[in-house]
Formats: structure tokens, sequence, C-alpha cells
């Protein structure tokens, strides 16, 4: 029996998402908007890309402005992209309180028909909302993930390629903490073709590699003008869904809820995670330096502020 997923939010990233799910054929997808006509419409458009891509999966998409979930039911996966994008100027963390009230309404509906899914985060500022989303969907903390780390590990990982002009198949970056400017990339363990990036690049220019990777995001914002990216964080949902439709067991960097490890409890913070079948299959914790523990902390630090000004 195929799989199916479920995508919140019509929007840019939750229809690139659909399309890059349908266009592999990896599940059938529900594509769900509060917009009349506009999720049916991309629906139907991607199910008559199927005959020439050559995929069997099907696409449907329904308006849920009734507040109508019906169709989601029995969904493998829910990725929620529902949200107010962010708007140049804007932090991630503006979004804050508009954003926990459009989580609040949908996990609310999606969960009750499909109790054994796995809840994909990606609405912003991700790590708060997907700690809502635990908390509102009840469900155990391997089913509920929060997608940055990919998406943030991946923009690093273009930049490391570009730098040295190599493949990107060489290189492996690794990110941590949460979803906002000041989250941690490590260069000590991101590696091109097993060589960490240290041996390989001035501190300077590993320097501007960090600040650019902390920055992405809001790159894109200041380019878009009125949008944010959504190629890049589709296809780190993909990656998502894909390890766990499969079960993979990859590690990829996800924002999991933490219960002390790296130090930290009660809050979603991006650590290496192996996702599986169950989705969060472990926490994998390594060793860092002080100062890196520091970074860690101070960004984990940004994201209880924002739990804590939700009543988290
Ligand atoms: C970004 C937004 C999605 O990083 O947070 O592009």
């Amino acid at each position: 029996m195929r799989k199916k997923v479920t995508v919140v939010g019509g929007g840019f990233v939750g229809s690139t998402t659909a399309q890059r799910i349908h266009d592999a054929g990896l599940a059938d997808v529900v594509l769900t908007d509060i917009l009349e006509g506009v999720p049916a419409g991309k629906a139907l458009d991607m199910a008559e890309s199927a005959p020439i891509l050559g995929t069997d999966v099907h696409a449907a998409g329904i308006s849920t402005a009734g507040g109508d979930y019906k169709e989601t039911a029995d969904s493998d996966i829910i990725v929620i992209t529902a949200g107010f994008p962010r708007k140049p100027g804007m932090s991630r963390d503006d979004l804050l309180k508009a954003n926990h009230d459009v989580i609040k309404g949908v996990v609310e509906a999606v969960v009750k028909l499909s109790p054994n899914s796995i809840l994909i985060i990606v609405t912003n500022p991700l790590d708060a909302m997907a700690h809502a989303a635990l908390k509102l969907s009840k469900f155990p903390k391997n089913r509920v993930i929060g997608m940055a780390g990919v998406l943030d590990s991946a923009r690093m990982s273009s930049f490391v390629a570009a730098e040295l002009g190599v493949s990107v198949e060489n290189v492996h970056s690794f990110v941590l903490g949460g979803h906002g400017d000041d989250m941690v990339p490590l260069p000590r363990y991101s590696t091109v073709a097993g060589i960490p990036l240290p041996a390989l690049l001035s501190k300077e220019k590993i320097e501007a590699i960090v600040t650019r990777t902390r920055k992405g995001g809001a790159e894109i914002v200041n380019l878009l003008k009125t949008g944010s990216a959504y190629y890049a964080p589709s296809a780190a949902v993909f990656e998502m869904v894909e390890a766990i439709l499969k079960d993979k067991k990859k590690i990829l960097p996800c924002a999991a809820y933490l219960e002390g490890e790296y130090g930290l409890s009660g809050l979603f913070v991006g650590v290496p995670v192996k996702l599986g079948a169950k989705g969060i299959e472990q926490i994998i914790e390594i060793k860092l330096e002080p100062e890196e523990k520091a970074a860690l902390d101070k960004s984990s630090a940004s994201v209880r502020e924002l739990v804590t000004v939700l009543g988290l």
C-alpha cells in the first residue's frame, strides 16, 4: 500500500514540498490550504504532470477554510508549513504569536484524523512551533520533528562547495542549535571528502561561510522581497520524509525535543538524529568544545525565550 503524506499550507514551501514528494513517487500527497481552489488547483496540476513523469502516486488538494481535514485521515507524515512568512526586516521570532495560533488550529485538527502520524514542523519560528505541536498533539517526542538543520547544513555545504570548487556531494556540513540567527555551524565537524573544514580553508574564509549560513534565510528574503526561501527548504523536508518512509536510519540534523542530551532539557534544539520509520529513533550526542557548547547554549536560550513567551 502506498504511503500518504499531508502537506499543510499551499504556499511556496508547502506546494514545492508536495511536488517533490509527488514527482519522486514517494507517497500519495494531500495538499491543504485555507484558500479555496488553490490547493485543488495545484494538486490537479501535479496529477496532470504524472503521465509525463511516470509517477502513479495520487495528489489531492483541499481547502480547510471550513475546518474540514477529513481527506488527510490516516496520513503517515504530516508536514506543517502553514503560517505567515517572513517579510524583509522581520525576524523569524516576530512571527511567533501569529503562527502559534495557526499551528494550534492545524495540529488539533490533523492529529485526531492521523493519530499515528509523524509531524514535521516547518512553520517559523520552527523550534518553538515544534514545541507547541508536541504539547498540542500529545504525541511521543520521537514523532514530532522540526525541519531546520538539514536546510541550514545544505546552505553551508553549498557555500563550502562553491568556495573550494568541489562537488556538493563531497561536502557534509554540520549545524546545531535553533533555526535562528545564532544557530551553530560547526566547522570542526564539517568535512569535504572526510577532511575537516579547518584543514582546507582559512579561519577568515570559514568565518565568512559561518556568517553567511546563519543569515542564509534572510539573504533569500532580501532578494525575493515578497517571501522567503522554498527550494532548499522543500528539498530539506523531502530528505526527511524519504528517510522516514524508507526507514533509512539516516543521520540528519533536525530539531528534536531534548531531555538531558547536550545538557539541555524540555526544549526543541537542532541536533543530529537518526531518522527512520519511527521518526526520531536516536539523538546522537557529540562532544563539544567549551566554545561550541557556549554557542549552543546561547542558541538554545533564544529558543527558550520564545517558548516561555508562549507559556509552553
Ligand atoms: C529560511 C526560512 C524558511 O531559513 O526560515 O529560509
